[in-house]
């Protein structure tokens, strides 16, 4: 498919088509791990809306939807190392399957916090589903069971990625021009 690239786009990293390709391959492996005991989505606000979207209408198993919205950068980018809860789920996880859905998983803080936060729920199991991983980022490592694309230490955008609130609608992952941010790389 061609794309119309936007001008603030440097290069795109990962095209429409490879998230499409490569998020067949995701569901059929969820697919597969769940069968029918089904599975609660539950996705990580605001980036994984795109994903989390996409992603669930290429499951065909039983799934129930939640979100948490959490702050771990502000329009500054830069992690600042406290995590708090905007938002919490709506539904009791205790003795159900959760996959957290991510969009991107950087220094792993957001996660990894998630992941205690919601263990301390005793759900029947919780695994990480991100469409990006900067593997080797995190201080302390951990497994994403469903990884997408893992990407090196770049700061990306599209595909519910942002940058200053912008660029969540690109339906490709880009790598944005030096210009559209004003000099220094926000990674
Ligand atoms: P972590 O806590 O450092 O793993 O960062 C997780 C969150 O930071 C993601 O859910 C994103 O919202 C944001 N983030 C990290 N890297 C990027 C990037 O390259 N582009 C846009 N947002 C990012």
């Amino acid at each position: 498919m061609t794309e119309r690239v936007h001008p603030d786009i440097e290069k795109v990293l990962i095209s429409e088509d490879e998230i499409r390709a490569k998020i067949t391959e995701l569901a059929a492996a969820i697919t597969g791990d769940y069968g029918d005991d089904g599975v609660l989505l539950v996705g990580v606000l605001k980036g994984a809306f795109v994903f989390m979207a996409d992603l669930a209408r290429s499951l065909s198993i039983p799934i129930d939807f939640d979100f948490m919205a959490v702050s771990s950068y502000g329009t500054a980018t830069k992690s600042s190392g406290v995590v708090r809860i905007l938002k919490d789920l709506d539904y009791e996880v205790t003795g159900r399957h959760v996959l957290l859905v991510e969009d991107i998983v950087d220094s792993g803080l957001t996660i990894s916090y998630l992941l205690r936060y919601l263990k301390a729920r005793r759900p029947a199991s919780l695994e990480i589903c991100s469409l990006l991983w900067k593997q080797g980022q995190q201080a302390v490592p951990f497994e994403v069971k469903y990884a997408g694309f893992v990407i090196p230490s770049v700061f990306v955008v599209g595909y519910g990625l942002d940058f200053a609130e912008r660029y969540r609608n690109l339906p490709y992952i880009g790598v944005l021009r030096p210009e559209a941010y004003g000099g220094e790389s926000p990674r």
